[in-house]
């Protein structure tokens, strides 16, 4: 699958597109990111992106022309993807969403808000209007990288190997994992449950399913 990132900051996610995961996710072909650019799209010779605001206030809001511009560019790779764009007035993000769309092959195009805001018309063009929590951040551009990873590991084939696709059920119930040990046994006086160590894989399984959390 495709992941298209609108943003005036690309700069801002080589570090994170390009460790760990994500990074082996592209290596591998299962995932490619195309970070888009919004000022290639921006007017006149000093591509300009964003303007004052009608009916005055502070501050300065992105223009319709280079959004829609730079959407029917990625629109064009992928005309069939979805469109999210990341606002602290947006739904929640959660697991069932990043499940949702690490299912669907026809791609994300994401939008990072920036400034004071961005001219309403674009979400004409916008699927869903996502936020990733109850607080205001500089711009999208965060929030898009937290949407990128948690959808990333759950392309299939991703994750390495059955039993971390195995794992990944228990997050269909709601569950988060149980706490992880390991060596040394005893660590600044601080000791690893004994039942880990005792070898008896039915008790080990049980004292995992009481502590998930
Ligand atoms: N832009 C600024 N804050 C945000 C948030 N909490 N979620 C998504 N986009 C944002």
């Amino acid at each position: 699958m495709r992941i298209q990132i609108i943003t005036l900051f690309p700069e801002m996610f080589e570090g994170v597109l390009n460790s760990s995961m994500l990074w082996k996710a592209q290596k591998e072909g299962l995932v490619e990111y195309r970070l888009i650019n919004l000022r290639d799209f921006g007017i006149g010779p000093r591509k300009q992106v964003d303007d004052t605001p009608y009916g005055g206030g502070d501050g300065m809001v992105l223009m319709p022309e280079p959004l829609f511009a730079a959407v029917d560019d990625a629109k064009e790779k992928d005309p069939d993807a979805q469109v999210l764009l990341m606002t602290p007035r947006g739904d929640l993000f959660n697991q069932e969403l990043a499940r949702e769309f690490a299912a669907t092959q026809a791609g994300l195009i994401i939008i990072c808000g920036r400034y004071e805001g961005y001219d309403e018309r674009i979400t004409t063009v916008v699927d869903k209007q996502l936020s990733i929590g109850n607080y205001v951040l500089t711009g999208g551009e965060l929030p898009a990288m937290v949407v990128t990873d948690a959808v990333t590991r759950l392309v299939p084939g991703v994750l390495g190997g059955e039993t971390s696709a195995e794992k990944e059920s228990f997050s269909e119930a709601g569950v988060l994992e149980h706490p992880h040990y390991t060596r040394p046994e005893i660590y600044r006086g601080l000791k690893v449950p004994d039942v880990l160590l005792s070898g008896n894989h039915a008790e080990i399984d049980k004292w995992r399913a009481d502590n998930n959390a």
